[in-house]
């Protein structure tokens, strides 16, 4: 197992989800951790269940105040940052006549303006050598109807760690993208899904998955902690689909 021994990794969106799963895992392997979040009290309960001396921050990644914030409380606990995994991120789904201005300006501000700055805002802060991870979606290079602005979102990030990865080299900071496919978390009914809806949805995704079924938080973490760790040392500006083969499905067969 890559180990993340004493390295001080921040985790943004870190009280659901894979972004809990991917806190559980750095952990695991050694990390001090930090996750962020909105909601306060999930934050707090999931940093209470953590353990390992977890910092919840409750912090708004579409703020720039609440980064800066962020930023100033994890220089004050811990100096330098080892590992940034950039996970906090919304869906909101509807066909382009339906959107609205405000769910695009939502989506857009916390999935890429909220990224793009909360990477900014923690550059001075790295250490040399580092690893910043951004959590995108196969959703950045297909054309899933009612996703437009989601899937537009992410393939910003998918864009900004391609040429983060070549600025910030020279620091050896790398940088690499993971694009997962469905995984089981509570994204699509925070969505306004209901259940029956996140059934059916998943059941028609399994249909297409060469490997028949949604991914779980704990199978992204691993990934994610492996482009945290040294065993990644030469990857940088990659970026890795988690789908269970969904991107690679045929057109028959
Ligand atoms: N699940 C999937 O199938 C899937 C597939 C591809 C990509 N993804 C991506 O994976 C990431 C994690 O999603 P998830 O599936 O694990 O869903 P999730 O369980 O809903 O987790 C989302 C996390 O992001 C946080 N968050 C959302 N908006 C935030 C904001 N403005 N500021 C700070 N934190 C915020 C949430 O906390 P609060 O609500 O407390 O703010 C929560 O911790 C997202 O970027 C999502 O787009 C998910």
């Amino acid at each position: 197992m890559s180990t993340l021994q004493n390295k001080v990794a921040v985790v943004t969106g870190g009280n659901s989800g894979i972004g809990l799963a991917t806190a559980e895992e750095f952990i695991k392997r050694g990390a001090k951790v930090v996750i962020t979040g909105r909601n306060h009290a999930a934050v707090e309960a999931a940093a209470q269940n953590l353990g390992g001396g977890t910092l919840g921050i409750t912090a708004d990644q579409a703020s720039l105040a609440d980064a800066d914030a962020l930023v100033n409380t994890v220089k004050d606990r811990y100096g330098k940052v080892d590992v940034l995994f950039v996970n906090a991120g919304i869906g909101v789904f509807s066909p382009v006549p339906d959107v609205t201005e405000s769910q695009f300006d939502e989506v857009m501000n916390i999935n890429f303006k909220g990224a793009f700055f909360t990477v900014q805002k923690f550059l001075p802060h790295l250490n040399d050598g580092a690893s910043i991870i951004l959590l995108s979606s196969v959703n950045a290079f297909t054309g899933m109807p009612g996703a437009s602005v989601y899937s537009a979102s992410k393939a910003a990030l998918n864009s900004l760690g391609r040429t983060l990865s070549r600025e910030l080299a020279a620091r050896k900071i790398r940088v690499n993208v993971v694009n997962p496919g469905p995984i089981i978390t509570p994204i699509l009914s925070k969505a306004g899904m209901d259940d029956e809806s996140v059934a059916s949805f998943r059941q028609k995704f399994a249909e297409r998955i060469p490997l028949s079924r949604a991914g779980e938080s704990s199978e992204v973490a691993k990934l994610v902690a492996f482009l945290a760790s040294e065993d990644a040392a030469f990857i940088t500006g990659a970026e890795y689909n988690i789908d269970g083969g969904l991107t690679i499905h045929g057109l028959m067969g």
